[in-house]
């Protein structure tokens, strides 16, 4: 053993949500030497991850079960022991939630970093020795300073401070984390930055981990999130314009992302980008180059923003356009309700715009979806309805169907908002009869087949093909 780098055994993780969850059961999985304790303050959560049925742990992501089943118990843990974990660590990742700031100054667009320095607070508490902290939250540039100045504060104790952006996406998580295009770590402390490292060098390309200072690592994970949203606006912006010319979104996509030097990823238009992060880290973004005086960086990238809000606003208006202008008293069948397919996170889902401006028209919905409960989606439509335009709610408005066919049951027209597997094989000659007629499809992720649709009754409109 090298006296000069660190001795890792113990891993504590705060937070234990769509992050937390997977990278460290990924991590326990790879490094069965290492002892990892989840922590999280959601009693709840906590329960869930313990569940002894493994359906009904928190997080759906394909793979993560049969994960979960061979380390909980042996060297994966969760429990709610959030100070005893943090005084046993060798090394303690942040994992917690840092959502957009609400109230006070930059409200609407800056991060709140409350979770965090609550986790800094407990940490200069109740560490014992030389702890690392492994910031894995997505932080504005300079989080790490904060983290520092509140650590310092406890004079006997001493602390490496690193930044380890998570690069994961929901619903290939697993596979993300397995197989990532590298890791990133960002740090001063370079025993740290190693044993970090090593523990990652377990089961990934020592090749594939960048090394930088602390501040371009977490300026990198805001610009990398933001560069993918930019290509997905820059897609859909190219939809609309598609509809009004006869091309194909999908063949210009195809041909587009022919070029290397663009890449063909990013590039299937839908109904705008949604989840918890693309729009909190552009907004994070902006909110960082106004501060620095930059207007012209934070208009560049506010405007990635307005092409998504634009993008959801002219489906909808466009529904309600194709339906005669009126939805009062119509019946419309909504396939999928969380962001993207493979999930069960609903959080800033394109859907729940789409639902609340079709609601607001006077129809009723069948919302269907493979992993959403129905007490997520009306918390999702309640707390948007605390936006003044949509204060209208009503929770009788619409309900959860168990199965497709209910969801369809005389609807005079259906959404697809998610491409869930299970809706790229619907027979839509066997179903146009539970529809009522003339009817609908709306596919907004170019999932149907428009010569299939052709062979029935419906009328069709798929993004970026109105021909
Ligand atoms: P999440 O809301 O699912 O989970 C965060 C958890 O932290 C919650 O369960 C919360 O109860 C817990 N928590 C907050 N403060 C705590 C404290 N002081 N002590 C103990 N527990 C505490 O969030 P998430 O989706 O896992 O995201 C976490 C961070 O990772 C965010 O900064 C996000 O931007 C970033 N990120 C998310 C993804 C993603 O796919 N969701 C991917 C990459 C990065
Ligand atoms: C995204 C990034 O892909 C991850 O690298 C990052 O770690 C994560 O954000 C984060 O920081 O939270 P995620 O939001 O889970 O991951 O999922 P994406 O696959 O990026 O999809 C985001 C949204 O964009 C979804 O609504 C999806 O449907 C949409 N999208 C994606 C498109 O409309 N078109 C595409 O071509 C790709």
């Amino acid at each position: 053993m090298n006296k000069e780098s660190y001795t890792i055994s113990k891993i504590c993780c705060i937070g234990a949500g769509y992050v937390g969850g997977p990278s460290m059961a990924v991590i326990a999985d790879n490094c069965p030497e290492l002892e990892i304790n989840i922590v999280d303050v959601n009693e709840e959560r906590i329960k869930r991850w313990n569940h002894d049925d493994l359906k009904n742990i928190p997080v759906y992501e394909p793979k993560l079960e049969e994960i979960v089943s061979r380390v909980r118990g042996k060297n994966l843990f969760f429990s709610t022991n959030v100070f005893k974990e943090i005084e046993s660590a060798d090394i303690i990742f942040l994992c917690v939630n840092t959502p957009t700031k609400t109230q006070g100054f930059g409200a609407g667009k800056a991060s709140n970093l409350k979770w965090l320095e609550i986790c800094a607070r407990q940490i200069a508490e109740n560490a014992k020795g030389h702890t690392i902290i492994v910031e894995k939250s997505t932080v504005p540039v300079r989080t790490a300073e904060v983290l520092k100045n509140i650590l310092i504060t406890n004079t006997k104790k001493s602390f490496s401070i690193l930044s380890n952006p998570e690069f994961l996406a929901e619903g290939s998580a697993i596979n993300d984390l397995n197989n990532p295009d590298r890791i990133l770590i960002g740090g001063e402390d370079k025993k740290a930055i190693e044993a970090l490292s090593d523990i990652y060098a377990k089961w990934i390309d020592k090749n594939k981990i960048i090394k930088t200072n602390l501040w371009s690592s977490e300026l990198s994970k805001l610009t990398s999130n933001a560069f993918l949203a930019q290509k997905i606006s820059s897609i859909n912006s190219i939809s609309a314009l598609c509809e009004k010319t006869g091309a194909d979104i999908e063949e210009v996509a195809k041909a587009v992302g022919a070029d290397k030097r663009i890449g063909d990823k990013f590039l299937a238009s839908g109904p705008g980008f949604g989840g918890s992060c693309f729009q909190k880290d552009l907004l994070n973004l902006i909110y960082l180059c106004e501060y620095f005086n930059l207007d012209e960086v934070a208009k560049y990238w506010e405007s990635v923003l307005n092409i998504n809000l634009w993008q959801q606003k002219r489906i909808s208006r466009l529904i309600v356009e194709k339906l005669f202008g009126t939805l009062n008293e119509k019946k419309i069948a909504i396939l999928g309700f969380s962001f993207k397919a493979n999930t069960n996170d609903t959080r800033e889902s394109p859907a729940i715009k789409i639902c609340m401006d079709l609601l607001k028209e006077g129809s009723f919905l069948n919302i269907h979806d493979p992993k959403v409960t129905s007490k997520q989606i009306n918390k999702e439509l309640k707390d948007y309805s605390k936006n003044e335009e949509y204060n209208f709610y009503n929770e009788n408005s619409w309900e959860k169907t168990l199965d497709i066919d209910e969801a369809l049951k005389d609807a005079s027209a259906v959404v697809i908002l998610t491409e869930w597997e299970v809706y790229k094989d619907i027979d839509w000659e066997n179903k146009e009869f539970l529809m009522s007629s003339p009817a609908w499809i709306f596919d907004t992720r170019t999932i149907t087949e428009r010569k299939s649709i052709n062979k029935t009754n419906l009328n069709y409109w798929r993004i970026g093909n109105e021909f």
